[in-house]
């Protein structure tokens, strides 16, 4: 079966387990534990320190997503398109099939709605499988509040989910999105949601794998940190660092 199609089936059935990789190392970690690897454009400040996404170029997404491609063998492969890669629908085309052929990735993601619908339409149209993104989108954001507070604006995020369906996205992430409106979404559209800071109302779940491994610095209501690998490092390092000081290592059997 597609991968697409099997991911797709999960709804209503079991959780959907979502995690970035912007590397080979990282990607081949966590391939087995995944159903979809994203390589998110949030590398923009978490490898690059920018302080938002807009500064992402298409050339770093394909290049990290080149380096991704190597570390998946199983799970479904979606690169986001960053910011003003997709302004109108022959630009987007165009730069999706350069990701498509360039990384050999399984599809996209775009943010945004009504907005997009026509790209994502193009898209699809031309064979082209699409995530979607809704809620707070960090290329477009102005605060980083989280969505659907307001009647106005849970109306409006409802029917932009219902919108991406019907331009036919394969499933949507959720961002920052008020639990009641995650879960309304998730229960009026047949294909899945994918919660960060949506609640355990939606049909999966992403985090940033630097975030959920201690490796980023940042705290966030919605980030769980699962391990501290900065301590691992730390503790391998200052070994390794003795271990040099006091003539240790290298050993006999490391050395020609
Ligand atoms: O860029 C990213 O990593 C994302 C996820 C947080 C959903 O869009």
């Amino acid at each position: 079966m597609n991968k697409i199609v099997k991911l797709i089936k999960k709804k209503n059935k079991s959780k959907i387990i979502c995690l970035t990789a912007y590397s080979k190392n990282i990607a081949s970690i966590i391939d087995k534990h995944c159903d979809l690897i994203l390589v998110g454009d949030s590398l923009a400040s978490v490898l690059y320190n920018f302080t938002s996404t807009k500064k992402v170029t298409l050339e770093m997404m394909i290049e990290h997503s080149k380096s991704v491609r190597m570390g998946i063998s199983k799970s479904l492969m979606i690169v986001d398109m960053p910011y003003n890669t997709y302004r109108n629908p022959k630009e987007a085309l165009r730069n999706a099939k350069r990701i498509i052929s360039q990384t050999k990735c399984d599809g996209v993601k775009l943010e945004g709605g009504k907005k997009i619908y026509q790209i994502i339409k193009t898209l699809i149209k031309n064979k082209i499988p699409v995530m979607g993104h809704l809620g707070l989108l960090p290329q477009s954001a102005k605060n980083f509040k989280y969505k659907g507070k307001e009647k106005v604006e849970k109306k409006k995020l409802l029917s932009d989910a219902m919108l991406l369906e019907k331009a036919g996205v394969f499933s949507m992430v959720l961002e920052c999105v008020e639990s009641s409106l995650a879960k309304d979404i998730t229960k009026s559209i047949k294909i899945p949601t994918i919660g960060i800071g949506a609640s355990v109302y939606c049909d999966g779940q992403i985090l940033v794998t630097d975030d959920l491994i201690g490796l980023n610095k940042i705290s966030a209501r919605f980030i769980k940190k699962y391990t501290n690998i900065e301590k691992h490092i730390n503790d391998a390092v200052f070994k390794y660092k003795k271990e040099v000081t006091k003539n240790k290592f290298p050993q006999k059997k490391h050395s020609y």
